[in-house]
């Protein structure tokens, strides 16, 4: 056990009914990782691997621990207290939300202000709001959306959302990025910007962050994943250094 590891999961297994979806799944993610999983076919347990890592199903057998701690018995909730930020394959947004609104919500998280600060403004809030929006424009202005601060989620473009999504991972408070097919559905120019994104996000604090990516687009990630290791039939079939 590696007392400084972010992820550590040990023998994980996993069926539902008679498909083996997972069997002593090994692997250990430390701080400055950018962790690429590779699956080949589709239904092949991606998704199921990530829902065992940040709460959301119980693994039938194995042990997973999540900065030193134990998980057994611990929900989604006190994953993301701890830090990790679980982004999901289909991009989720609040679709009458504007772009920057969207980027802000991720920013206060569960610390939104309370309705009276909202309502008498005092300093501290303002100061705290100008932050937030600063540090959400300086996203956008990356990204080239600088026009878009007004547009509303839900009439962005499949590939559009997802770098949303993404946004609002990178902008919120959390050190583990979970990211089930990021690049998914999105063009090439997106795919670069997406992948480099995360890599510049784990690299201004390579000490404390890292990311976990499941993929079967191997390509993109290539040259910037620390580590690539393929999942096949529910095993970790390779694990060498990308
Ligand atoms: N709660 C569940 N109950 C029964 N079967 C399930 C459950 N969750 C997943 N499965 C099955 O386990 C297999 C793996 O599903 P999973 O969603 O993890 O695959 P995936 O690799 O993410 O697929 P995709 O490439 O389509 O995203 C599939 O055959 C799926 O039908
Ligand atoms: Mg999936």
């Amino acid at each position: 056990m590696n007392p400084r590891s972010i992820l550590q999961t040990e023998k994980i297994t996993k069926s539902f009914g008679s498909f083996v979806c997972l069997s002593g799944v090994t692997f250990t993610i430390n701080p400055g990782d950018f962790f690429v999983i590779i699956v080949g076919e589709n239904g092949s347990g991606k998704t199921s691997l990530l829902n065992i890592i940040c709460g959301l199903t119980p693994p039938d057998r194995g042990k997973l621990l999540f900065k030193g701690r134990n998980t057994k018995g611990k929900n989604f909730s006190w994953f993301t207290n701890q830090g990790m930020v679980r982004l999901f394959q289909e991009p989720r947004a609040f679709e009458q939300s504007s772009v920057l609104d969207c980027l802000l919500f991720s920013h206060y998280g569960e610390k939104m202000p309370g309705t009276l600060s909202c309502l008498i403004r005092p300093l501290s809030y303002r100061q705290q709001e100008n932050k937030a929006v600063e540090k959400a424009m300086s996203f956008l202005r990356t990204i080239g959306w600088e026009n878009k601060t007004a547009a509303l989620a839900g009439e962005l473009s499949f590939g559009q959302r997802k770098l949303l999504a993404l946004g609002t991972a990178l902008l919120s408070n959390g050190d583990f990025l979970v990211l089930d097919e990021p690049v998914a559905g999105l063009d090439q120019t997106q795919i670069q910007l997406a992948v480099s994104l995360v890599q510049q996000w784990i690299n201004a604090r390579k000490q404390q962050r890292a990311a976990l990516v499941v993929t079967h687009e191997l390509e993109a990630f290539q040259g910037v994943a620390s580590h690539a290791l393929r999942l096949q039939n529910g095993i970790i079939a390779r694990d060498e250094d990308a």
